[in-house]
């Protein structure tokens, strides 16, 4: 069953590309982004682990920590490395995680449906869908999205999901359709009016149940 918002989300000890990990004590107070691809040494999964490498700022200045699984081992990973940092012109300062038992890829239910799960599997046949996990600092499930193999994710789109789930967290409010950071937030329809203005100062009432003020800083 897939995981669902504000559930723990799995712990686990694997092997990575910077060496073995316990989940829950790698994210630590952190914000984390746990990213699955189907591949090393495929073209999409390159495009997507150089724009990854290529925010590492951005990551940082948010507190969050990225990273990547796939079936393939370790050593693959480093080798692959090297072509990712290439292409995107970033070094890739996040690990990789070594899940060739699957056992992330299953308690994280990574695999697509039709995955083939044979005795002599080849990590081609057990490619993992591109899944993506934002986790709290509280070690719960605050986001998640899942595209198919032949479509590369918006690593904007994550970085803007980040940046509404942290102000949602910090303020107490909700985003917008599109919203982005500096733009109006949502007053959430269980705060009164009189809370809302002692709490957030001037604010539109467009409907009863949709009100909007600046920002919160
Ligand atoms: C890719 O382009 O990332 C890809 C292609 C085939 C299988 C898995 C991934």
């Amino acid at each position: 069953m897939s995981l669902r918002i504000n559930q723990t989300v799995p712990d686990f000890e694997a092997e990575t590309t910077e060496g073995p990990i316990r989940f829950h004590d790698w994210i630590g107070d952190d914000w984390a982004i746990l990213f699955s691809h189907p591949k090393d040494f495929t073209p999409v999964c390159t495009t997507e682990f150089g724009a990854v490498a290529q925010l590492d700022a951005e990551w940082k200045k948010r507190g969050v920590k990225v990273i990547g699984v796939s079936v393939d081992d370790a050593e693959s990973h480093r080798a692959w490395r090297s072509d990712i940092e290439t292409y995107g012109g970033a070094s890739v300062g996040f690990p990789l995680i070594a899940d060739e038992s699957l056992e992330v890829s299953k308690l994280y239910d990574m695999l697509p449906a039709d995955a083939y799960l044979p005795d002599e599997r080849t990590p081609n046949d057990t490619a993992t869908v591109r899944a993506v996990y934002i986790i709290g600092p509280d070690k719960t499930l605050k986001l998640s999205m899942t595209y198919p193999m032949n479509v590369g994710r918006n690593f904007a789109e994550i970085l803007r999901a980040v940046d509404a789930l942290q102000k949602a967290s910090k303020h107490g409010v909700a985003t917008p359709a599109n919203w982005e950071t500096g733009r109006d937030v949502v007053i959430p329809a269980t705060v009164s009016d009189e809370d809302a203005k002692a709490k957030f100062g001037e604010f539109t009432t467009h409907f009863p149940y949709l009100r909007m003020t600046k920002d919160p800083v």
